[in-house]
């Protein structure tokens, strides 16, 4: 009987099941009621007394090794049918988080793709920039208050007292890039450049000390204020809507000369007034005008030859008349629950 009992507990021991079948046999044939458990309890009770004590221990610790075996098995190939249901290929996928352009990106975008549809092409230039870049050839006076410490930030100024073309400062306009091309390029020039650029503004709803632009640049032989015209009203359609009308007014730049501001009619009301455009029927989006001859001069262009046009504008500005976005603040917070009510636009 001990030699038995020996002999099942090696077995037991390295007893491995794969397969749940392989468990269930094992259960009826060590632990079922005709199983051999049962038939060595059987045989015990004929064991004479004095061997009772030592194979009553033993065929205890086999008992044992063989619920310890069972239960072990048990647990492990139930985890394993649970982690081949977790892979059903047929189960429905779990959503993916999907994230969202910013939408001064989405702009940015959609107004670099209607420019380069008429032929434009994007330059870029640097944030940090000279006042000669930002100013000086722009035509700017120098007394002019854009120059002002209250408007622009100095990273290195000359004298407090007069503003130097060699200032260092953070550049308040996307139009020193338009200085940068003519330097660098002769006509025909057909450029746009979007960029980031910085005013000493207190932050409000309404005005941020750094925000996003757009310049527009065309120079060749014979451009005309009708081009300018013709060019802002073909981008004000695919922007706004087929719809859309455009009115220039008379404004003052000093680096272009007639110089505009353009409205386009209203697309939430259709031009007949609500609280957007402030019951007026339009909004204004941007600036513009005819290139200067002292900006062409100063930049090497012969203003002789020369015309050019050159328009501005905002690239917030236009996302909160698209978007309807009440706050400057919001472009700059990263607040989840603003960015993520862009998902649809791409
Ligand atoms: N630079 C102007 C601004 O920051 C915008 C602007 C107006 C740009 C007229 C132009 C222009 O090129 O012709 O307000």
């Amino acid at each position: 009987m001990l030699d038995k009992i020996k002999s099942h507990i090696s077995k037991v021991s390295s007893f491995s099941a794969q397969t749940g079948e392989e468990l269930e046999s094992f259960r009826i044939k060590y632990l079922g009621k005709k199983g051999i458990l049962a038939d060595m309890f059987e045989q015990f009770k004929n064991t004479p007394n004095e061997q009772k004590k030592e194979t009553g221990q033993k065929l205890n610790n086999l008992k044992q090794l063989i619920q310890e075996k069972y239960n072990i098995f048990k647990t492990s190939l139930s985890a394993s049918s649970e982690k081949i249901q977790e892979s059903d290929l047929t189960k429905p996928a779990f959503p993916i988080y999907s994230g969202s352009r910013h939408p001064v990106s989405i702009v940015r975008k959609e107004i670099i793709d209607i420019f380069s549809r008429l032929g434009f092409t994007v330059s870029e230039g640097p944030e940090i920039e000279d006042d000669n870049h930002v100013f000086t050839k722009l035509n700017f006076a120098p007394e002019h208050p854009a120059r002002d410490m209250q408007d622009t930030f100095y990273i290195k100024r000359q004298s407090y007292e007069d503003s130097s073309p060699e200032d260092i400062l953070l550049r308040t306009h996307t139009s020193s890039v338009q200085v940068r091309v003519m330097e660098r390029q002769q006509p025909p020039i057909r450029t746009i450049s979007p960029g980031r650029v910085f005013r000493n503004e207190a932050i409000s709803a309404r005005a941020h000390c750094i925000f996003h632009q757009v310049e527009g640049l065309y120079i060749d032989e014979n451009v005309s204020f009708a081009d300018l015209k013709q060019t802002l009203l073909f981008f004000s359609r695919e922007m706004f809507g087929k719809e859309t009308r455009i009115r220039l007014r008379p404004s003052y730049f000093p680096f272009t000369e007639p110089s505009a501001e353009m409205d386009v009619s209203c697309k939430i009301c259709g031009g007949k007034g609500c609280n957007i455009c402030k019951y007026t029927g339009w909004l204004e989006i941007l600036g513009c005008g005819m290139v200067h001859p002292n900006v062409l001069e100063a930049c090497g262009i012969d203003s002789k030859k020369y015309t050019g046009f050159a328009f501005g504008m905002g690239i917030e500005r236009l996302a909160m008349l698209k978007y309807q976005i009440n706050d400057l603040r919001l472009y700059f917070e990263n607040d989840i629950r603003f960015l993520e009510q862009f998902k649809a636009a791409f």
